[in-house]
């Protein structure tokens, strides 16, 4: 069977007026099967939310997309940059939902929430005002907002920042997509509504079978819901492993100089946890060679000359460091 998303030679580019030509992500491939969680992280501005944004086929206009995206719901694969405009919109919030990065931006302040959810059923089916209703009602059950029938009247700003990105999530998977794409979706909230989000995600992946590309700069977060984790530096995949691949064999001095920096139960908090010395290069600035070549302690000089080749460390662990694994 083919994987539910077959991401393959993806490239983002945008070209400026005055003849500029940027590229934002670069040849990014990965596969998601049925019902996991691939988590996709990296730092502010590596590539993750247009990566999304891709996917939905909802790039801002100056943005091109090459590549394959193909997706495959029992169907024969279709490649979602391809398939006719119409298509993509029947395809978009009914099998594919995304949750974005800016919860207050995507909800209409001017909309009861239970409206905007059950705006959102029909768009993609048949069914009267009321039924919908009912759906929108339900669906703020299954995101388990107490009191679900009487909420669906409130306005958006009537509801804390953790019960609208509930709304949010219900939204997206009122109508039962096989792939939810969620974008950065707990970094707005405090830590306490953080962790009950990610709860909430995992169960909603397992009681609808969801699969599901989990967004964030947060390996901490990416820990505790998906089953893989693909790593971005400045618009390059550079590693992509199962959980325990990139958390105990991390085989890229970039994923490695993340984990020292997130805390564990065994950080000694008398000392100041390790960063990665130097800053990420502006996307115009990215350097022709390994992109982590000016920050990494262990660079010789081939890395400075062409972008290493991705390499199959172990079955499935894929890292884009030669030096570190010996090629
Ligand atoms: N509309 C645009 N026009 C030109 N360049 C853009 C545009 N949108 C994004 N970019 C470029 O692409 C880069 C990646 O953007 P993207 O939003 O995907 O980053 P991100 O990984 O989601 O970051 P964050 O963690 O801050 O959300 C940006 O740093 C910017 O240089
Ligand atoms: S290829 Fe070279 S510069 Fe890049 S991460 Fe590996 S050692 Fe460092
Ligand atoms: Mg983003």
């Amino acid at each position: 069977m083919p994987p539910l998303l077959d991401v393959r030679n993806l490239s983002i580019s945008f070209s400026g007026q005055d003849q500029t030509h940027l590229t934002a992500v670069r040849d990014l491939s990965f596969t998601l099967a049925p019902r996991e969680v691939l988590g996709l992280v990296g730092e502010s501005g590596s590539g993750k939310s247009l990566t999304a944004l891709a996917l939905m086929r909802l790039l801002p206009p100056a943005g091109r997309a090459t590549g394959e995206i193909l997706f495959s719901n029992g169907t024969a694969p279709r490649d979602l940059l391809q398939v006719p405009d119409e298509q993509m919109r029947s395809l978009r919030g009914s099998h594919i939902a995304m949750i974005f990065q800016e919860p207050m931006t995507a909800l209409n302040p001017v909309m009861r929430v239970g409206d905007q959810i059950a705006e959102a059923v029909r768009a993609h089916t048949l069914i009267t005002k009321s039924a919908a209703w009912d759906r929108a009602v339900e669906a703020m059950n299954d995101v388990a907002i107490p009191d679900a029938a009487r909420r669906a009247r409130d306005y958006p700003h009537q509801l804390s920042g953790g019960m609208r990105q509930r709304i949010m999530i219900a939204m997206a998977i009122v109508n039962r997509p096989q792939l939810l794409i969620a974008d950065e979706p707990t970094t707005a909230l405090d830590v306490t509504i953080q962790a009950q989000i990610l709860e909430l995600l995992s169960e909603l992946r397992e009681k609808f079978g969801l699969a599901m590309l989990f967004i964030s700069h947060d390996l901490a977060v990416v820990s505790q819901v998906a089953d893989r984790v693909a790593v971005m530096y400045v618009g390059s995949l550079i590693e992509l492993g199962s959980k325990p691949d990139i958390f105990r064999s991390a085989a890229h001095p970039y994923t490695r100089g993340l984990l020292n920096a997130v805390p564990t139960l065994k950080t000694d908090r008398t000392q100041p946890l390790r960063t990665i010395d130097g800053t990420v290069p502006p996307m115009h600035a990215v350097p022709a060679g390994c992109p982590f070549e000016p920050r990494c302690e262990v660079r010789i000089p081939e890395c400075a000359r062409a972008l290493p080749p991705l390499l199959e460390v172990a079955p499935g662990h894929w890292a884009r460091c030669p030096v570190l694994n010996g090629a």
